[in-house]
């Protein structure tokens, strides 16, 4: 079924101003799937292909999930807002109010073993907190009884390479995907 008619109720009560088809990316990923990513809106990338994270920043994601051996296809993924904000400017505090209650419909449809939140604006709406992913970034916390662990950013890593092997460690960890040391084959 097509994501807006799966979510109609919520489109439907959605004010029209918050909604662009043409700037509208909907969510990717099996419906059972066990672990849910979060990012926090869409950029021209993704628009143009209609999938999160395709762009510079889903490239990088996609690296890291090769290298330690998880299939971006078992993932559902998703953002907190699901309209390009023009200009690639942050998403403003009424639109993520608008599009919360869909990301947290999905998350009880879904109803993943852990929700990962990519980047400071998905980390700080899932848990309600205003600490900096800097600080929390691997921890796993509980909310309502979802398992929920922040990681930065995959476009973070980009401006700051030092962040990648965090990003990494914390997505093994997430995945219960052990380090055994090897070299990795792109490392060589
Ligand atoms: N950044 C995000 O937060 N989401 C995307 O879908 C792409 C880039």
């Amino acid at each position: 079924m097509e994501f807006i008619e799966k979510y109609s109720e919520f489109f439907e009560q959605l004010d029209k101003t918050y909604m662009d088809r043409s700037r509208f990316v909907p969510s990717v990923g099996p419906e059972d799937a066990k672990v849910v990513m979060v990012g926090e809106a869409p950029g021209a990338n993704e628009v143009e292909q209609g999938e999160p994270f395709v762009g510079r920043a889903g490239d990088k994601l996609n690296k890291v999930l090769r290298d330690i051996g998880v299939e971006r296809s078992d993932i559902y993924i998703t953002n907190l807002v699901k309209i390009r904000p023009p200009d690639n400017r942050d998403p403003k505090k009424d639109e993520i109010e608008a599009w919360a209650p869909l990301l947290d419909q999905e998350l009880e449809n879904v109803d993943p073993d852990i929700v990962l939140t990519l980047g400071n604006f998905a980390s700080k709406y899932m848990l309600d907190s205003s600490k900096g992913i800097s600080q929390i970034h691997g921890r796993i916390f509980t909310r309502e009884g979802l398992k929920i662990m922040p990681i930065y950013h995959p476009a973070a890593t980009l401006y700051d390479q030092s962040k990648t092997p965090d990003l990494e460690k914390d997505l093994r960890k997430a995945f219960g995907k052990e380090d055994t040391g090897q070299q990795k084959l792109s490392d060589i």
